[in-house]
């Protein structure tokens, strides 16, 4: 059993001792039915852990996350090519669909548990001053880890791609992959760009706490209109939209996959095997197929046509580096033979929130609600509070820059949860939080209190990701280098202010949200709430919202620093393509799940045109 489910089932036996027998009964029935129908959907295994792999495959894919899963099921559309999936993490199961769970998955085996190098810059409240980097290592990979808010971005971040000499990546060009992957429910999304017949679901959470109306009015308040942030105009608020279906987490897997399940026999899926090295004849610079280790066991399988690396911004740099393409330099000290020389690693990017904590008159979500056996029974039908992502409610896009403009392009989001950090323990070890920090601000509050997430959407700093060492099962060294550009800084607390300005409204003063007056310890010396303070405190609370991308950059030839060109195809060597979140030039002003569902949809047209399939 996972600890998700453990979770579930402790909350109900939590409950026996409050509810009649009669009650109980009809809990644990429809409980554990929901288990075991969830359990049923689960297995969709194309070869078991022991089958046999063939020797080789038209396509090799590498990682099931949310660009690899998409890609396997449209490469493998066509039943002439054989296909093989490879994902390091195992099955998803029916605890980790429950969106309220969201934070306790990080603390799970399905997580690879990566954290940033140390810094005296930043994540200083994070224990050895580490932020922790959760990245999924699962069927579905970081979808299924993720909080499941569904943005696009702006139009503006992919005619910006196209601008750096990306051809065929205009918001134009891209907006027919959006609506092709997705099915969403969304009542007043815009008909011109939503797309409702995919397979990836969108819609609301069906569950809304006073808070979450409080913002959407203090933002209305505050200039922004309630709109479809995904239509044409981005700026605005709303309620979220989600990657959910009737409370069910929709992962790239249960989109993808599960739909396929035992009807394509030309898909290969492996589990539990790493992905060691991608094999490039030095001479020819091909890539002809690649190592895996499953089992204590090394194997070789080939790729007739190409190999395409879909291990998300941190494994794909990693894994290019490991086989030879990279920073020559960087590969000698490791002791790697250097086959191509890339800027691979570098351009790494991510969204960081300094969240700011308030109290509320009205009822927030608090721990003792995952113990209710009315959420427990609602949730059973698909409905109430468990199916709220994370406790996240609405959103707000903001373009500071220009905030007289209605159609900006946004360089602050806001998100709103409807709890506290001390109503969500998970939080404490899901950030890494240093104990007493966490004592400090956020315990012993006595008040219902939520938070809001300022995020900063066009950061101007780059990390890098390099290699530890040539050995494939030592991580890789992660420097996030946030704030290294001054603007960042100056953002972040000017997107800190922005946030606790909206108390002035309305909307907010009627459910009376007040500031959570709690002093950052390492701050103290500071005087409270001046400038010097909230950049004290945005260098302690830098939360990541786990967006890291970048590290294999997409970029015409011209352009020293870019890995692949606009096909994704890697530089300088042949039939190796990467697609997932590394090869944004730029990250987007927004979550990125979407955006690399779309990555993959045009890669997929991509790799059939350039294999004369369509
Ligand atoms: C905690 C968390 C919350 C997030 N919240 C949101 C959100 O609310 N909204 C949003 O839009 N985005 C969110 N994101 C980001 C979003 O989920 C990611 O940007 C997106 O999933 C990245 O997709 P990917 O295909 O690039 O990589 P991934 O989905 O991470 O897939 C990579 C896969 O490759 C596998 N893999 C890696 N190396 C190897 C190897 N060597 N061999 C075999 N397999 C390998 C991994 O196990 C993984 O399954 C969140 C991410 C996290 C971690
Ligand atoms: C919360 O406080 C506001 C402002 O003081 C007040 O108008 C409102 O009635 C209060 N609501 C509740 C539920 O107590």
């Amino acid at each position: 059993m996972r600890t998700q489910q453990f979770v579930l089932i402790a909350c109900l036996l939590a409950n026996l001792n409050r509810d009649s027998n009669a009650q109980r009964g009809n809990i644990i029935t429809n409980f554990f039915e929901f288990l075991r129908r969830g359990q049923s959907d689960l297995n969709i295994e194309h070869v078991d852990d022991g089958v046999q792999l063939i020797n080789e495959y038209d396509f090799i894919v590498v990682g099931a996350g949310t660009a690899g899963c998409a890609l396997a099921a449209r490469l493998s559309e066509n039943p002439a090519w054989k296909v093989l999936l490879i994902e390091a993490g195992g099955p998803e199961n029916m605890g980790m669909d429950i969106p309220i769970l969201a934070h306790f998955l990080q603390l799970t085996d399905i997580n690879w548990n990566y954290r940033t190098q140390p810094s005296d810059k930043y994540c200083l409240a994070m224990n050895n001053r580490r932020c922790n980097w959760p990245r999924g290592k699962v069927m579905g990979g970081s979808s299924v880890l993720n909080y499941m808010m569904y943005t696009r971005g702006n139009r503006r971040d992919y005619d910006r791609w196209a601008a750096l000499g990306n051809e065929g990546w205009s918001y134009r060009d891209v907006l027919p992959y959006f609506r092709k992957y997705e099915g969403s429910e969304i009542p007043n999304a815009e008909p011109e760009f939503v797309g409702r017949r995919g397979p990836v679901k969108i819609g609301h959470p069906d569950w809304r706490s006073h808070i979450s109306e409080a913002f959407v009015r203090a933002a209305q308040e505050d200039g922004l209109k309630y709109r479809d942030y995904n239509g044409h105009i981005q700026t605005g608020v709303s309620y979220l939209q989600a990657t959910i279906h009737k409370g069910m987490r929709w992962s790239s897997n249960r989109a993808y996959l599960y739909p396929i399940k035992g009807k394509r026999a030309n898909l290969h899926v492996k589990k539990n095997a790493l992905v060691t090295k991608v094999l490039i004849d030095p001479n020819t610079k091909t890539a002809y197929g690649v190592v895996l280790s499953t089992g204590g066991q090394s194997y070789q399988v080939r790729a007739r046509r190409e190999v395409i690396l879909s291990a998300g911004a941190i494994n794909t740099p990693q894994l290019l580096m490991l086989s030879g393409i990279g920073p020559a330099q960087h590969l000698r000290d490791v002791g790697i033979k250097p086959i191509v020389d890339l800027a691979v690693g570098y351009n790494l990017q991510d969204h960081i929130a300094p969240a700011v904590s308030f109290t509320t008159n009205v009822s927030s979500i608090r721990t003792s609600d995952y113990f209710e056996a009315t959420n427990i029974m609602q949730y059973i039908d698909g409905k109430g509070l468990f199916g709220l992502p994370g406790a996240v409610e609405a959103i707000a896009f903001w373009d500071l820059s220009q905030p007289q403009v209605e159609d900006g392009w946004a360089d602050l989001e806001m998100f709103q949860l409807a709890g506290s950090f001390e109503e969500n323990p998970a939080t404490l070890r899901a950030f890494g939080i240093q104990l007493d920090t966490y004592n400090t601000m956020y315990r012993n509050v006595n008040s219902d209190g939520f938070m809001i997430f300022p995020m900063i959407l066009r950061p101007k700093s780059r990390g890098r990701v390099l290699l530890k060492s040539n050995n494939p099962f030592k991580y890789p060294l992660l420097h996030a280098n946030y704030f290294a550009h001054p603007d960042d800084l100056d953002i972040s607390v000017r997107a800190v202010l922005k946030t606790i300005s909206l108390l002035d409204r309305p909307g907010f003063k009627a459910i009376n949200a007040r500031l959570l007056e709690r002093i950052m310890p390492g701050c103290a010396k500071l005087p409270y709430k001046s400038r010097a303070y909230w950049e004290c405190y945005v260098r302690h609370f830098t939360y990541t919202i786990y967006h890291y991308c970048g590290t294999a950059k997409m970029g015409p030839p011209t352009d020293p620093a870019a890995v692949v060109d606009a096909r994704l195809r890697v530089y300088g060597v042949k039939r190796l393509r990467v697609v997932d979140a590394s090869i944004m030039p730029e990250i987007i002003a927004g979550h990125p799940n979407g955006p690399v569902f779309m990555i993959a949809e045009k890669a997929a047209d991509m790799i059939k045109q350039d294999n004369n399939y369509i």
